[in-house]
């Protein structure tokens, strides 16, 4: 049975002040070790992070295809394992707004961080146009076809669908659309890798989760997670969601 991951991304928020937070959410990984909680910081704070995150995973939030050269501004796989990293994040929806990443670019990068022995979160999802069009199960199954990287399996990949109109906005799908095109994912993954990567595959759900309505959206079926931006940010707001994944993961058969 899959294990809930709880995923935290900092985004570009967070310098050695902010160390106190990673402690306190550390220490409630502790308590709550059923679940698997990963932290995505900036590149700067991930060694400090990996110092005092315990049990907990610190990730890298994006990395380049390439393992060096000259891309001034970018960050390698090898750079981000040195850091301490075990994961990272690509294709967040912000990185391919702002830095027009494509899902062939997405594909090289997840394929880079495998590389190295990274895990990788890749996230997808349509935007608001695109759902009010009723195509969100097709364009994130179109990125998914372009991205999915060669060699891809469970083990070490999870897929994190992320709307992007629900991202920052306080607005979340339904738990019959999450389940929708969870299910969805899951069933594309048995097609292109089969039934064992399909099992074993880690699909979370992101935007505005938060602690009132985590326990909600962890329920849905096929949601073996949550990705979580603002709401990660402080123990305080981040804590509830780390136990409301724990209290499912107790009633697992
Ligand atoms: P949010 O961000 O939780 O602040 O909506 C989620 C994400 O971008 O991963």
């Amino acid at each position: 049975m899959r294990s809930k991951l709880v995923a935290g991304n900092w985004k570009m928020n967070g310098i050695k002040a902010s160390l106190v937070e990673v402690e306190a959410i550390a220490a409630a990984c502790r308590s709550n070790s059923d679940v698997d909680v990963a932290l995505f910081v900036p590149a700067t704070l991930i060694a400090d992070a990996v110092s005092v995150a315990g049990v907990m995973m610190i990730g890298g939030q994006d990395c380049h295809a390439n393992d060096c050269g000259a891309h001034t501004g970018n960050i390698a796989a090898p750079m981000l394992v040195e850091a301490g990293a075990r994961l990272v994040i690509v294709g967040h929806s912000e990185r391919r707004a702002d830095q027009g990443e494509t899902d062939v670019e997405v594909k090289a990068k997840a394929e880079a961080a495998r590389r190295h022995g990274l895990g990788v979160i890749l996230c997808v999802g349509e935007t608001l146009d695109e759902r009010g069009k009723d195509q969100a199960e097709q364009v994130v199954s179109a990125q998914i076809a372009r991205s999915l990287p060669d060699g891809a399996d469970g083990e070490w990949l999870s897929i994190a669908y992320e709307p992007v109109w629900a991202i920052g906005t306080g607005r979340t799908p339904t738990e019959t659309e999450v389940a929708a095109v969870h299910g969805a994912i899951r069933a594309q993954i048995g097609g292109l890798l089969g039934g064992d990567a399909a099992a074993s595959l880690r699909i979370l759900y992101g935007g505005s989760v938060n602690g009132a309505n985590a326990a909600s959206l962890l329920a849905c079926a096929d949601v073996d997670g949550a990705l979580v931006g603002g709401a990660s940010l402080t123990a305080r707001d981040f804590v509830p969601i780390i136990e409301a994944a724990a209290s499912q993961q107790q009633i697992l058969p």
